[in-house]
């Protein structure tokens, strides 16, 4: 991963609160953050929010990038149309920690309905610290790179 990290954070109207504060938390953390939205809290469609801030990682402009929904869900699977992109969504910091470690992620998507602030931080922070370990893993994330086509 390059030494300039810039990360990528969007989410639909569910939460934008949530958002600011995992972009200023990130920011805290010494990532370049770009926020890129919904600015109000007008009711939007999620896939927008997913689709372009995937776009920002699959292109290289960003290394990562986090998202919210209501659920998490749906805007991780718009994330996850996009080619190369691998989003999970998590509402515990083992699986943040993991969706790095073992399946290579580059997004990842959080529940603003399921679960609360301090959790979401704390499930920001465990995804942020971990890095991907290789070896068997990789073998196992170029297969599903190969299902892209
Ligand atoms: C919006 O009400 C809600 O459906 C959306 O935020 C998300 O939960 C969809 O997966």
């Amino acid at each position: 991963m390059s030494t300039h990290k810039r990360i990528v954070v969007s989410s639909d109207h569910a939460d934008i609160e949530l958002r600011k504060t995992i972009a200023a938390h990130i920011t805290e953390r010494g990532w370049e953050v770009i926020d890129i939205g919904p600015m109000t809290s007008e009711s939007t469609h999620y896939p927008i929010h997913g689709e372009a801030a995937a776009q920002r990682v699959a292109s290289g402009d960003c290394q990562l990038g986090i998202i919210v929904c209501g659920t998490g869900q749906g805007i991780m699977m718009a994330a996850n149309k996009v080619k190369g992109i691998r989003c999970g969504v998590c509402s515990d910091t083992f699986s943040a920690r993991m969706i790095r470690q073992h399946n290579d992620a580059n997004m990842l998507s959080i529940g603003a309905r399921v679960v609360g602030e301090g959790l979401a931080l704390d499930i920001v922070d465990a995804f942020l610290s971990a890095e991907f370990e290789g070896g068997r893993h990789a073998t196992r994330v170029d297969m599903i790179k190969a299902l892209e086509g």
